[in-house]
């Protein structure tokens, strides 16, 4: 069937809707509720539990138990569930896969497509991580959306006929993203995404933590950092408080047993006032400025054009929150959308988009930005590692971009383009995204030949690379597939030894492999070095001897840095 589902994988929640009669539907999970905690543990016997019953079971088992994994996605790191490593995609996968199971049920369908969204800020790693996680559960991911524009996607159904600036304000569980939009006659238009990835309700949830922690050490000495089951408590303790603290000004936090002094057990009480908790994140609320900021600068929308603040994210149910915002811009926001499904709802939309299960008269036409630069690393004076940009970030997508690069060096007959996404001007800084190589350059004196350099992002996000000579029209490039740019759709390279050319290259490969699996060296130098090392070994077996020197050269000079 082509039923497309959408998906918000949030921080602390998730949730899934269907478009039913041209219109989102929130999808119920197997307990019959629109939340699903992203929550995963094991039971005693090592099963997975996923959702409401393995949060349920954190309280016993937190040492089973994975929170906030989202956090963490992108991320090399791997976590412990019982006695096994997971990548953060795998488990990422496990709630997903849920949604897949609960979905088939609710729909009656077996699906195995959905849009999921992401913060707009995350990059193409996180993006990525997300996509591979998918696709681990059984899904075809169709597309990846920006939360924030789902949010405003969802408000822009029921507002067709409007014209207005929205500036949309996500503070989430752990992430916060803002998102200027622009939308008249049913079209969506993104004009500028910014935000902290690590910014949220989990750390408002931390600072209630350590204040509770030191009133109790304070008063009993007794350090309860180290006791995981103490913690796992104070946690689901801290979090009732700050969301009582959203409607009362002062609630009492009371934990029975949580320690044990002199062989007499000792509770946690304490009293703590929505004053107190203020003074704890108001550092944590300023930083959502800085975002704003950003947004109206690079979208060069003022303060006074906006027409409404959306306010979307469990966390925009702060009051503080609510009121500082208004400060800051001078004017009231709006909780036009339900924080909880809104992000969900627009994923369905889109789903429905694509698919094109939306009713005929609301149609909805939408672009987005790319949050992140793209550019090339380049020579810029002495130096080699510039970053040059060629599309810049927020820079409406579907874009295309071109920009002239000239020969470096007198007689240059090859160029190897390396494409970067980030804002350092320090190409190695930001993330590599791919590399390829153009030959067959007129021998000229440095500066003579021109290389054009394109770069085409679509909605889809697929990046395509192309490097064109100028005077003989030869040309090279490199589509880069953000979404599935898992490693197996890469070559399999293992078989070089066979080609006749790996002889030449056999010790620096063996060489440079030790050094990788070694703890020697810069971090950033051996991820490059092993993407030379892959190209090296497919310019081997392509039979490309030229073009295998110059990754050889480039594998030498990093390991002697
Ligand atoms: N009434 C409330 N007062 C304060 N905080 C709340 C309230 N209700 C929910 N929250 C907080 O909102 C957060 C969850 O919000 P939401 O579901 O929008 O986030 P998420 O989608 O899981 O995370 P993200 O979008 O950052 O990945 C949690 O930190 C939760 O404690
Ligand atoms: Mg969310």
């Amino acid at each position: 069937m082509n039923t497309i589902i959408g998906i918000d994988l949030g921080t602390s929640t998730t949730e899934a809707a269907v478009i039913r009669d041209g219109k989102p539907e929130i999808i119920l999970n197997f307990d019959e509720e629109k939340v699903t905690p992203s929550v995963v543990g094991t039971d005693d016997s090592g099963n997975i539990l996923v959702g409401g019953a393995a949060l349920a079971r954190q309280m016993i088992a937190p040492e089973n138990t994975v929170i906030e994994i989202k956090r963490k996605m992108g991320l090399k790191e791997r976590v412990r569930l019982g006695k096994t490593d997971f990548t953060p995609e795998q488990i990422s996968a496990q709630i997903l896969s849920y949604v897949r199971r609960f979905a088939s049920e609710y729909t009656g369908e077996d699906i195995t497509r959905a849009v999921i969204s992401v913060p707009a800020y995350f990059d193409e790693i996180q993006r990525q991580a997300t996509v591979e996680a998918g696709r681990q559960a059984g899904f075809t991911v169709e597309r990846i959306l920006n939360e924030p524009t789902a949010a405003a996607l969802s408000y822009g159904l029921s507002h067709l006929d409007e014209e207005s600036h929205i500036l949309v304000y996500d503070l989430g569980g752990g992430t916060f993203d803002v998102t200027l939009l622009e939308m008249f006659g049913g079209v969506l238009e993104v004009k500028a995404s910014n935000g902290d990835n690590q910014l949220g309700g989990k750390d408002f949830d931390q600072k209630l933590i350590d204040f509770l922690l030191d009133q109790f050490k304070k008063k009993n000495e007794i350090d309860l950092r180290k006791d995981v089951y103490a913690m796992a408590r104070l946690k689901s303790e801290a979090v009732k408080c700050k969301i009582a603290l959203s409607t009362v000004e002062q609630t009492e936090v009371i934990i029975p047993m949580i320690a044990e002094k002199d062989g007499k057990p000792l509770a946690l009480e304490e009293i703590v006032t929505r004053k107190q908790f203020e003074d704890m994140i108001k550092e944590l609320v300023e930083r959502t400025h800085d975002p704003v900021d950003v947004v109206l600068n690079d979208s060069g929308i003022s303060e006074e054009d906006l027409d409404m603040v959306l306010l979307v994210g469990g966390s925009t149910r702060i009051p503080i929150i609510k009121e500082d915002i208004a400060k800051y811009l001078g004017k009231e926001p709006v909780q036009a959308v339900d924080p909880d499904y809104a992000v969900a709802e627009g994923a369905a939309i889109q789903a429905g988009i694509l698919s094109g299960g939306l009713d005929e008269d609301k149609s909805l036409v939408m672009t987005d930005v790319n949050p992140y630069t793209l550019g090339i690393r380049a020579l810029s004076g002495y130096d080699f590692d510039y970053m040059s940009v060629i599309i810049p970030r927020n820079t409406t997508i579907p874009v295309t971009r071109e920009e002239t690069y000239y020969t470096s060096w007198d007689g240059q007959t090859q160029a190897i383009i390396e494409v970067f996404q980030g804002e350092s001007s320090t190409a190695s800084d930001n993330h590599h995204l791919g590399t390829f190589h153009i030959g067959g350059i007129p021998e000229r004196e440095a500066g003579k030949e021109k290389i054009k350099v394109a770069f085409s992002y679509n909605l889809n996000g697929m990046l395509n690379v192309s490097a064109t000579i100028a005077s003989t029209g030869n040309a090279a490039d490199i589509t880069i597939d953000m979404l599935n740019r898992d490693k197996e759709q890469r070559m399999d390279v293992s078989g070089w030894k066979k080609s006749e050319l790996a002889g030449d290259f056999r010790t620096l490969i063996r060489r440079c492999e030790k050094w990788l699996s070694s703890k020697k060296g810069d971090k950033q130098n051996k991820e490059e070095a092993e993407e030379y090392l892959y190209l090296l070994k497919k310019a081997i077996i392509e039979g490309d001897g030229t073009e295998a020197d110059i990754y050889e050269d480039e594998i030498r000079a990093l390991m002697e840095e």
